[in-house]
C-alpha cells in the first residue's frame, strides 16, 4: 500500500519549506492525493535524503534538529522532547500499525506464492502469465527506488512529534513536547479562537474528526452530551498522542478578529539608536491579543497620551506584544524614552489594519520596510517563516538614518540560518532630506530589486513605506505584470 504524508510531514522529512512542496504539486511532480503526496514520489525528486542506523542517539538529535527547524525557526528555540507517556502513546500507535503491515504484507506474500504455484502446475497454459509475473515481479525490486531513509524519517517525526491538521482552514502545524494542541497552534501565528487558555471558557473547543488525544489539564467547562456524543474538546487542555485531524474555529481574514481591550505590563523598554525605542508589552498568559501579524493597536499610556502603533512581533510570540517607536521628540515618545518604567501598565485596544499576509498564497514574499515600517514587516516575516507556507523571502530594508539598520544584525542570522531566506540592507541616508526618501531615490532602490527578480508576475509584495511614496510604488509593481491582490502596501 502506498504511503501518503501531508505537505507539511514531507517538507520535514525532506528538509524544505512546504511550499516548495506545494509547488511541486501545482508543477505536477508530485501527484496530490487530498492533499496528500506519494512517499515513493518523493523519493523520486529527494533521492539524497538518508536515515542511517548507526549512532542512533546522534542521528535523532541532529535529525530532529533539522526536520522541526521550519517549524520553529523564528525563535530558534530548542526541541521539548514529549514526556514519556505520550512518547510510549505514540510507539505503541505505532507498533500497532506495524503488526497490522506485516500481516498484510504475510497475507500478499503467501497469495503471490500460491498463486505462482497455481500458475505452475498448469504450466503449458499459463506459463507466458507466469513468466510476466515473475519478470515484473524482479523488475520491481530492482527499479523500486529505496523508500527506506524516508520511511525512517517519517516514522521518527511521528514519534517526536503529532500533526495536527485543522478543517476547513487546512492549517497544519506539529505538536511538539507536551505543549496542548492550543498552544501549539498558536505557535504557528494563526488566529485561533480561544479565551483563557485554561479550560474555563469553551472558546478553544475543536471537534476530533480523527485521531487520539489525550487530556494534560482538567478542566472546568462542561461540555453538553450532544457535545461529547460528537467528540467535542478544549484545544487548551489536551495535546495530541497520534496524527489528528480536528475541526476548528480560525479567523480567517482580519475582520473577524473581535476588538479587545487588555491591561499590558511593559517587559522592556529598549533604545537601540537616536531614531527607534523598542518596546515591549506582555498581556496576562490567560488573556493574549489575538490578532493576524501586520497588524496595529492603539497604546493607552494615560489618558491623554495614546497612539497607534503597527505590532512588531508575531502572535506567535506568546504573550509578548513588541513596538518600534519613532523617537521624533513627540509627547508620546517622550515619554516613552523618559517616564515609563518596567511593569508600568498600558492599556492596548484593537486590533485594526489590514497589512495582513495571504493566507491562500504560496507565492514568493518580497519585503519592503523604509526605516521603522520595519515593524509591521518583521511581525508579517515571522509569522510567514512559523507557517512556513512560502518557498521564498526577500526583504529589502531601506533604511536613511545610520549605516545599518537597527536590526540588521537579527535579519542576517534569518539570512544565515535559513535556505529560502534573502536580506538586502540599502543604504540611501546620503541621498535624503530628513531622511525621506523621494520618488527618485525610492526608484533606484526598486530597481535593484529588479535587478535581482526580474519577473515579479509570480510574487507578493508587501511594502511599509511613507504615505508620499505609496502611489508611486503601487503604479510601479502593477507596471511590472503584478495583479493589485498581489501588491500590500501599509503606511507608518
Ligand atoms: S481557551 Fe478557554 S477553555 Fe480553552
Amino acid at each position: 500500500m502506498a504511503r501518503l504524508l501531508s505537505a507539511s510531514r514531507a517538507a520535514s522529512i525532506v528538509g524544505v519549506p512546504r511550499g516548495i512542496i506545494q509547488k511541486h504539486i501545482q508543477n505536477g511532480e508530485l501527484t496530490s492525493f487530498e492533499g496528500k503526496v506519494k512517499l515513493s514520489q518523493l523519493v523520486k525528486l529527494y533521492p539524497d535524503s538518508k536515515f542511517e542506523d548507526n549512532a542512533m542517539a546522534e542521528k535523532i538529535e541532529e535529525f530532529i534538529a533539522s526536520a522541526l527547524k521550519r517549524a520553529r525557526y523564528a525563535k530558534f528555540q530548542k526541541l521539548i522532547a514529549p514526556d514519556t507517556a505520550t512518547l510510549a502513546a505514540r510507539i505503541a500507535t505505532l507498533s500497532k500499525e506495524l503488526s497490522e503491515t506485516k500481516t498484510a504484507l504475510f497475507h500478499y506474500e503467501q497469495l503471490f506464492n500460491l498463486l505462482q504455484q497455481h500458475l505452475s502446475s498448469n504450466n503449458s497454459q499459463y506459463q507466458e502469465l507466469l513468466d510476466w509475473l515473475q519478470t515484473t515481479d524482479k523488475n520491481i525490486t530492482t527499479n523500486q527506488p529505496d523508500l527506506e531513509p524516508l520511511i525512517g524519517k517519517d516514522d521518527l517525526l511521528r514519534v517526536m512529534a503529532a500533526q495536527v491538521h485543522i478543517s476547513p482552514s487546512g492549517l497544519e502545524y506539529f505538536v511538539e513536547g507536551k505543549n496542548s494542541i492550543l498552544e501549539a497552534g498558536l505557535t504557528t501565528g494563526s488566529a485561533l479562537n480561544y479565551g483563557c487558555s485554561n479550560g474555563n471558557c469553551g472558546k478553544c473547543k475543536a471537534k476530533l474528526l480523527s485521531g487520539k488525544i489525550e487530556k494534560i489539564k482538567q478542566h472546568e467547562y462542561v461540555f453538553s452530551n450532544a457535545e461529547k456524543s460528537q467528540n467535542f474538546f478544549l484545544m487548551c487542555s489536551n495535546t495530541a498522542i497520534t496524527d489528528i485531524e480536528i475541526e476548528a474555529e480560525i479567523a480567517g481574514s482580519e475582520n473577524e478578529i473581535p476588538h479587545q481591550t487588555l491591561t499590558t505590563k511593559v517587559k522592556k523598554i529598549e533604545s537601540l539608536n537616536k531614531y527607534v525605542t523598542v518596546l515591549t508589552l506582555k498581556t496576562q498568559r490567560t488573556n493574549r491579543l489575538r490578532f493576524l501579524a501586520g497588524q496595529e493597536v492603539e497604546l493607552s499610556l494615560n489618558d491623554n497620551l495614546k497612539k497607534v502603533l503597527p505590532i512588531a512581533s508575531c502572535p506567535c510570540d506568546e504573550s509578548f506584544v513588541q513596538f518600534h517607536v519613532n523617537n521624533d521628540n513627540s509627547t508620546f515618545s517622550e515619554y516613552i524614552n523618559n517616564n515609563l518604567k518596567t511593569n508600568d501598565s498600558v492599556k492596548i485596544s484593537g486590533p485594526g489594519g489590514h497589512f495582513v499576509l495571504d493566507s491562500h498564497s504560496t507565492r514568493p514574499i518580497i519585503f519592503i520596510a523604509i526605516n521603522s515600517g520595519f515593524a509591521p514587516v518583521k511581525s508579517l516575516i515571522e509569522n510567514a517563516l512559523s507557517l512556513d507556507s512560502s518557498e521564498y523571502i526577500h526583504l529589502y530594508w531601506i533604511n536613511t538614518q545610520t549605516e545599518q539598520p537597527y536590526l540588521h544584525n537579527q535579519c542576517r542570522s534569518w539570512k544565515d540560518a535559513l535556505d529560502n531566506f534573502n536580506y538586502t540592507a540599502i543604504n540611501v541616508g546620503h541621498l535624503c532630506t530628513d531622511n525621506v526618501p523621494d520618488q527618485n531615490v525610492f526608484s533606484a532602490c526598486l530597481s535593484n530589486l529588479i535587478k535581482d527578480h526580474a519577473d515579479l508576475s509570480n510574487v507578493d509584495v508587501y511594502a511599509s513605506i511613507p504615505e508620499t511614496l505609496s502611489e508611486f510604488a503601487n503604479s510601479f509593481f502593477l507596471a511590472q505584470g503584478m495583479d493589485a491582490e498581489q501588491v500590500h502596501i501599509a503606511n507608518y
